[in-house]
């Protein structure tokens, strides 16, 4: 069955970013001139999704904000001449139906998908985190095809240093991965010690989930903190049926604290058609002379 929903947990607090995120959420912090969660749906929509499910906070009306229009900004720029911003404008959650779900307490990743269950219905979805940006739809295309194909869940994976595995959910691969990059999952492990690793491929922020998915949610146990981990309820799903992975070629950023968001920021600007060039000669002069003073 196509993938044409896609949900975007966006109910989390941002501690790693205050206290900017204290007013802003992170969701919505800028890459270059652009929120963080517009490229999200920008990528799922380029993988086919026509139905976006934000779920989000009642303490966050930023969020439902964005995707209100705005004439009076939208009559200015028209009466100064700059119609392809206004058209820009225009278009945020136009070429997208978006769906909004609540989670009023951040009780975990697993929990904040689990409410989206009524928005998504019985078939598979992709979910998106807004604090990694891939900067190309064609993962996520892959995943949803080779879940179409499996009719099993499908991961976004990336190899990382064996030292950093402590940090991430790791699979267990069943053998290595193909010319594609794909490759089946006998199951997951959360943050396991470099000792105990069954490999070095961490699980990135985007998931292709069959339904059955909810099901497995609504039966974790809550761990530290209450919280309702997601690994806890893949990890059901791969160890009773087909469950793959598919290793990312891709430039990924996690946004969601100050350092990954700045790389990400500049990175993306270093390839500018307008301001790639005047950022390295400010760049390579700054770091030449020092800062300009006076
Ligand atoms: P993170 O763990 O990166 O987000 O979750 P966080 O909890 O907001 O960040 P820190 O650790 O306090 O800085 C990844 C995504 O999942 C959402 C977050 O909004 C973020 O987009 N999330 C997380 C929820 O929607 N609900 C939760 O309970 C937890």
């Amino acid at each position: 069955m196509h993938v044409h929903t896609a949900v975007v947990p966006a109910a989390g607090m941002g501690t790693r970013f205050l206290p900017a995120t204290k007013a802003v959420p992170k969701e919505l912090l800028p890459i270059l001139d652009t929120p963080a969660l517009q490229l999200v749906i920008d990528e799922a929509v380029g993988a086919g999704v026509d139905h976006m499910v934000i779920v989000t906070s009642h303490a966050k009306p930023a969020i439902e904000a964005y995707f209100e229009p705005s004439p009076e900004v939208l009559a200015k720029l028209r009466d100064t001449g700059r119609a392809v911003m206004a058209d820009r404008l225009e278009s945020i959650g136009r070429d997208v139906r978006v769906s909004f779900a609540y989670q009023d307490e951040a009780l975990g990743l697993g929990h904040a998908v689990g409410c989206a269950r009524e928005a998504v219905g019985d078939e598979p979805f992709a979910v998106l985190l807004p604090d990694e940006l891939m900067g190309t739809s064609a993962l996520l295309d892959q995943m949803a095809r080779l879940c179409e194909r499996t009719g099993g869940s499908v991961v976004g994976l990336k190899e990382v240093p064996h030292d950093e595995v402590d940090r991430y959910g790791v699979i267990d691969p069943v053998g290595a991965p193909d010319a594609d990059g794909v490759v089946a999952v006998r199951t997951l492990v959360e943050k396991p010690k470099p000792e105990d690793a069954p490999s070095d491929l961490i699980v990135i922020g985007r998931y292709v989930l069959t339904p059955d998915v909810f099901e497995r949610i609504a039966e974790v146990r809550p761990g530290a903190g209450g919280e309702i981990q997601l690994t806890d309820a893949l990890r059901a799903q791969a160890e009773s049926g087909p469950f793959h992975g598919v290793v990312g070629r891709v430039r990924r950023h996690d946004t969601g604290n100050p350092f990954g968001w700045l790389t990400a920021v500049v990175d993306l600007a270093l390839d500018d058609a307008d301001i790639g060039a005047p950022l390295r000669d400010w760049i390579e002069h700054r770091l030449a002379n020092g800062p300009d003073v006076g």
